[in-house]
């Protein structure tokens, strides 16, 4: 047990399971003092199949316990993705005396259809009993599709009714309930694919001023309106949140109005007895830009718990912050907040063993291979917060105006550890932080 959590190539910082397979986060909600994170899981090998719900809990965002898989595959299929609320006001029936019911939603997968199913739980999502008429929903023949799935289930305060969001054929359906078993079928938005979000944020923090986020698996959001029953898209066009979070989804009844998301790292740990691991949680905010609101993603505050600043230094020349990163470029797990100014070069960025965790390309506006515009382009400036951990790297740009990542690769010792490049280019600021296990 004592090595448990401790091999070799296990994360330091991010959530994985002792053993098997993960996917996307599923049911993310806090009840009681406890964050619940249950996940597509596969318990037996380091394969997609076999789908359970994992479970892990946590009471700082941080720290998480894996317990007992929750909801287990029945006749109906194995149990694809879905959330979790609490049943505060008992529609459902299930309450027992002052004890709120969970109320698990998810996706059974059969062999030739996807059906959307419940089941509650009275001892803080430890167990769950599933509703005897499952399916709440049946829609393929109605959609002539076989995708149709991961329900995202919200209670709407104005209208005092249910809400859920459904990936069906080629975007998100919303339906609404009173009792979470009966659903109608109210409206739906095309262009988005897999397990839908949609949530109501303020713009800079002004309660007076909200927009609804309606996004699916691989990040793109629109922005519009909501009145229960039917999104509105204001700018009927995407704005890319992320080059890499996939399958994310957001807390219900954060204690504190905080809206925080986690996602699925598709990331593999060479010869770990488990695959794929979760993002770090992160707050989303709206934020104006010069292109007008947009999507803000950054590390919660809670994670800082983490990081000790061990170096902390401005205006730099490249080979002085090289020099300064090299002892740390095989550290198990990093942090470095930097900002670089561009001045003449066309394209800077940070290399680790040869691998471009930052590739920032100023004539075509491209962060890492994908479209990124900074706010203030003519101050060619651009700083990143970069997570290093045994197995992956997460990047935040501009204060979380962009974020991505990607796989850390294995040393190289041909190359380079830390490596700044950019003609010209000015690291302005530096700082360097070391990494606390999570596990310890
Ligand atoms: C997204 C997804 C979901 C599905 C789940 C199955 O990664 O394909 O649409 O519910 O994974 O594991």
């Amino acid at each position: 047990q004592d090595s448990l959590y401790k091999e070799k190539n296990r994360p330091q910082f991010h959530f994985t399971t002792r053993r098997g397979w993960i996917n996307d986060p599923n049911g993310l909600l806090f009840y009681e003092g406890e964050y619940h994170l249950f996940y597509q899981h596969n318990p037996y090998e380091n394969e997609w199949e076999n789908m359970h719900w994992g479970h892990a809990v946590s009471k700082d965002l941080v720290h998480w316990t894996e317990l007992p898989d929750a909801l287990y595959p029945d006749e109906l299929g194995t149990m694809f993705s879905g959330s979790a609320v609490i049943d505060y006001n008992n529609t459902a029936g299930y309450n027992k005396g002052k004890t709120p019911a969970m109320v698990a939603a998810y996706t059974a997968a059969g062999p030739d259809k996807q059906v959307q199913c419940i089941a509650y739980s009275l001892d803080k999502g430890r167990t769950f009993t599933k509703y005897e008429s499952n399916p709440i929903i049946d829609s393929k023949a109605k959609w002539n599709s076989p995708d149709t799935r991961d329900p995202k289930v919200f209670w709407y305060k104005p209208g005092k009714h249910w809400v859920m969001v459904l990936n069906e054929r080629d975007g998100h359906s919303i339906y609404t309930s009173n009792d979470l078993k009966k659903w109608n079928y109210e409206s739906h938005v095309t262009g988005f694919w897999e397990c839908p979000e949609l949530f109501e944020l303020p713009v800079d923090g002004d309660i007076n001023n909200t927009k609804w986020v309606m996004y699916g698996a691989s990040g793109t959001y629109m922005l519009g309106s909501f009145d229960g029953k039917v999104f509105k898209p204001e700018a009927g066009k995407y704005v890319y949140t992320t080059g890499s979070v996939y399958a994310a989804q957001t807390f219900t009844d954060m204690p504190d109005g905080r809206r925080v998301q986690i996602g699925w790292g598709q990331i593999t740990h060479p010869g770990m007895p488990f695959r794929g691991m979760m993002q770090l949680p992160t707050e989303l905010t709206l934020r104006n830009t010069k292109e007008g609101p947009r999507l803000f993603s950054r590390p919660v505050k809670e994670t800082e718990q983490l990081f000790t600043s061990v170096r902390k230094e401005t205006n730099l020349t490249t080979e002085r912050a090289n020099q300064l990163l090299a002892p740390y470029s095989e550290a198990d797990g990093l942090r470095v907040k930097t900002t670089i100014k561009l001045s003449h070069a066309t394209s800077a960025g940070l290399n680790l063993f040869g691998q471009r965790i930052v590739d920032y390309d100023l004539n075509y506006n491209k962060l890492n291979g994908l479209f990124y515009s900074p706010n203030d382009p003519t101050s060619m400036v651009i700083s990143a917060d970069i997570y290093i951990d045994k197995t992956s790297v997460e990047v935040f740009i501009d204060g979380g105006a962009y974020s991505y990542s990607m796989p850390r690769k294995a040393e190289d010792n041909n190359k380079e550890g830390f490596h700044f490049w950019g003609n010209n280019i000015e690291v302005t600021d530096l700082e360097i932080l070391n990494v606390r296990s999570i596990w310890n």
